[in-house]
């Protein structure tokens, strides 16, 4: 897949995986659109982005939105056709976390965890697909490990993490017929200001599962996913652990299961 020239768009471009990935489209002559909520970051990011691109044409820009908010989402798209046409690839990597013990986690949280993490994927796609029909494209969901495994600690963000999965899985057979590929990107814990902020208050029992897996970067993350995207794949696991966890619980769920419940009775 060529990458030089082609219009892309990041959402949660300003930090973390989404900022290690556009600085590798940067790198590949792409036109780059940044999507986040706040301004400054955005304004930085950009500045950091820019710095890696290859031609003197090359746009990268950004846009203020938040991905949760439909009618914001499908203006900006609007905008967006008119000023560059349709977009060739769409990364949908905004989102949050909250880990904490169901019971404590409140109601409002788990509603923030859908509207951010799934319904901003959503929302991204209803807007963009109809406008990118006409000449394919790639769009790529970042679920996360936990949204394949249900982990202790992360009910609000695996049920989200699941839904974006399970809607990858199907819009991709849609989109086939578009040209438009989907994949679905699984992370394992990266080091990012969100890894930071969820090691703050995730329960221990979190911490002696996660603990096993080991810390990837977001530079070898976003690396994995464009490796992964030339070769069309549909499911994207960065780094061996995180395929043996995807092998391991199709495989041997209730083996997953006791290794989990085991770590968790260690801390207990
Ligand atoms: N880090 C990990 O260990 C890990 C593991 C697995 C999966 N993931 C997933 O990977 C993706 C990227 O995570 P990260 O670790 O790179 O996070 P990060 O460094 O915290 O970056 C999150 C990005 O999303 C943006 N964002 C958050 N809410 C938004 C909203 N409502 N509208 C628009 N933008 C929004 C943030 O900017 P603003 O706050 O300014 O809006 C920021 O640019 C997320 O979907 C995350 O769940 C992360």
């Amino acid at each position: 897949m060529e990458f030089k020239g082609k219009n892309v768009i990041i959402t949660g471009g300003s930090s973390g995986i989404g900022k290690s990935a556009a600085k590798i489209f940067a790198t590949k002559g792409s036109n780059v659109t940044i999507l986040a909520r706040r301004e400054e970051i955005l304004k930085e990011a950009v500045e950091e982005i820019s710095s890696s691109a290859i031609e003197a044409n090359q746009k990268i820009s950004y846009a203020s939105i938040d991905v949760s908010d439909r009618m914001q989402v499908d203006k900006w798209a609007h905008v967006y056709e008119d000023a560059s046409g349709p977009p060739d690839v769409i990364i949908n990597s905004a989102g949050i976390a909250h880990p904490g013990y169901f019971e404590e986690i409140p109601y409002e949280i788990f509603d923030q965890l859908m509207k951010i993490d799934f319904y901003g994927v959503l929302n991204m796609c209803k807007s963009f697909i109809p406008m990118m029909k006409a000449k394919g494209g790639h769009i790529v969901n970042i679920s996360s490990i936990a949204g394949f495994l249900g982990v202790f600690g992360y009910t609000g963000y695996s049920a989200a993490k699941f839904a974006v999965f399970g809607f990858s899985q199907a819009l991709r057979s849609e989109m086939k017929k578009y040209n438009i590929t989907i994949s679905v990107l699984c992370p394992p814990d990266t080091d990012t200001p969100q890894l930071e902020m969820e090691n703050k208050i995730k329960p221990k029992e979190t911490k002696a599962i996660a603990g096993n897996a080991g810390i990837m970067s977001p530079d070898d993350v976003a690396k994995a996913m464009i490796d992964g995207m030339i070769k069309k794949k549909f499911i994207i696991v960065p780094g061996f652990n995180g395929k043996l966890v995807l092998c391991a619980s199709r495989w041997a769920p209730s083996l997953v299961e006791w290794v989990m419940d085991r770590n968790i009775k260690k801390v207990e």
